[in-house]
């Protein structure tokens, strides 16, 4: 585009490393965005005619509409989003156009085009992932008396209840969205105006070019500005945390609808059958969504790698922050959406629930409580249900099947009203606490999260 001080040609290899139009071309409608910001800034700071910043104005508008159909021609000897659109835009319009670049360099210019996709990018992830709360909310809701086992070691532990099973998933999505939200005050700095790494000798209106764009402030260290992808990086975290939580409830969900637990049977839709054994059904989306948290990972550790090493400011390592950035942002809002459709269309197996959450076992810690409110120290109550546990375990019987005489020959406290204990309604009822899976607790915490998602 420039030749300046070069007389020899770039060779062909070395353009073909050192492009990035091909992925960076989707910051155009942000790189127009900031073009017109800071060509109105050249107006007011009298490098621009009115004339001049209209015929740039109108240029770039033209440009975006034309990259939006899909009739223009990205050139990769133009190297990057920024040079092929400026360098379109001086084909329109003449010298106006050669005009655009003045005190500004590509690398504020990309640190702004970076921060606006990824500011416009956390309203879109926050949205889908409110939807996806939305639905496990609603299933939820759907089944309020339906009862599971909760785990510990995946061994059983506790009665739960299935609402609030999924209101854990609910509470998680919602530290990703506030995260999200953190990042996003975070980054809307403008960065432009830092230039190369120095400024400009042309001083520009930054505060007025942060207004019009949308920007909380302006950046206060010109080489700061430059080098810093903090903003990337936090993103990438966000997005790889949000991951991790969806893989634990994929991998959940791939638990319960094997055979073995049976609790759930996921749609048609959501399922694929195997090539070779007739009878599967596949949860393939769960098992991708697992999958795919490796690349979200693997993009944040390739950005902080990529960071490392670098001395202040600009240096062209830092490119290579845009192809994580993008994966991980096309990844997670691939994943939300589908994972609320399948949790949406999942049938939930009552029978299987209910005789999984009938197992006495569960109800282990609920004799030993009985114990306590009966001045019974724990760590001695909890010994004498671990005998009983082994005694009924031996005996092939279930504690609701022992007699009171038997409960009797562990602790003479056991009377008869132990047996009251063996109703797992009983026993989630009893859990009233905050934050603690009694029914009446539970219905709460679902209406709760229907006015603060606004499900009707
Ligand atoms: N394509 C470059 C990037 O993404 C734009 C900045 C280039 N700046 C430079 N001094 N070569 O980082």
């Amino acid at each position: 585009m420039w030749k300046g001080r070069f007389e020899g040609e770039t060779s062909d290899l070395v353009r073909r490393l050192g492009e990035s139009i091909s992925f960076d071309w989707r910051l155009y409608a942000h790189d127009i965005r900031g073009s017109i910001a800071h060509s109105r800034a050249l107006l007011r700071a009298g490098i621009l005619s009115i004339g001049e910043q209209a015929a740039i104005e109108a240029g770039l508008l033209e440009i975006r509409d034309e990259i939006a159909r899909g009739g223009f021609a990205f050139s990769s000897d133009l190297e990057d989003i920024h040079m092929n659109i400026e360098a379109s835009l001086t084909a329109r319009i003449g010298a106006a156009g050669a005009k655009l670049h003045t005190a500004r360099s590509r690398n504020d210019q990309v640190a702004l085009d970076v921060r606006l996709f990824c500011r416009e990018e956390t309203e879109a992830i926050e949205g889908a992932l409110r939807a996806l709360q939305g639905a496990l909310v609603e299933v939820g809701a759907r089944h309020p008396d339906t009862v599971l086992p909760g785990y510990t070691h995946l061994q059983r532990g506790q009665p739960v209840l299935f609402a609030h099973h999924l209101l854990a998933y609910v509470e998680m999505l919602d530290r990703d969205a506030g995260r999200l939200g953190d990042c996003r005050r975070r980054l809307n700095v403008l960065p432009l105006g830092s230039g190369a790494l120095a400024g400009s000798t042309i001083v520009v209106d930054r505060e007025a070019v942060a207004e019009e764009l949308g920007f909380d402030s302006v950046s206060r260290n010109s080489m700061d500005a430059v080098s810093d992808r903090d903003f990337v990086a936090e993103l990438l975290f966000v997005l790889g945390l949000l991951g991790v939580h969806l893989s634990r409830m994929a991998e959940d969900l791939i638990l319960w609808t094997t055979v073995e637990f049976g609790f759930v049977t996921l749609s048609d839709a959501h399922t694929t059958g195997s090539s070779l054994m007739p009878q599967k059904k596949n949860p393939d989306v769960a098992e991708l969504t697992r999958g795919k948290t490796g690349r979200l990972l693997g993009n944040l550790v390739s950005l902080l790698t990529i960071l490392k090493g670098l001395p202040l400011t600009y240096n062209r390592d830092l490119q290579e922050d845009k192809e994580p950035l993008f994966d991980s942002v096309d990844t997670i809002k691939l994943l939300l959406p589908v994972i609320a459709e399948m949790v949406g269309a999942m049938r939930v197996n009552e029978d299987r629930t209910r005789a999984a959450a009938a197992d006495p076992f569960l109800l282990a810690t609920d004799i030993a409580d009985y114990l306590v409110v009966r001045h019974v120290p724990f760590r001695q109550a909890h010994e004498v249900v671990g005998k009983l546990t082994a005694f009924s375990l031996r005996e092939g019987r279930g504690f609701p099947d022992l007699t009171l005489e038997e409960f009797r020959s562990f602790s003479e406290v056991f009377a008869a009203d132990v047996f009251g204990l063996f109703d797992v309604r009983n026993a989630l009822e009893a859990r009233r606490a905050t934050g603690a899976p009694s029914p009446d607790g539970v219905a709460a915490e679902l209406a709760r999260w229907k006015t603060r998602l606004a499900i009707a």
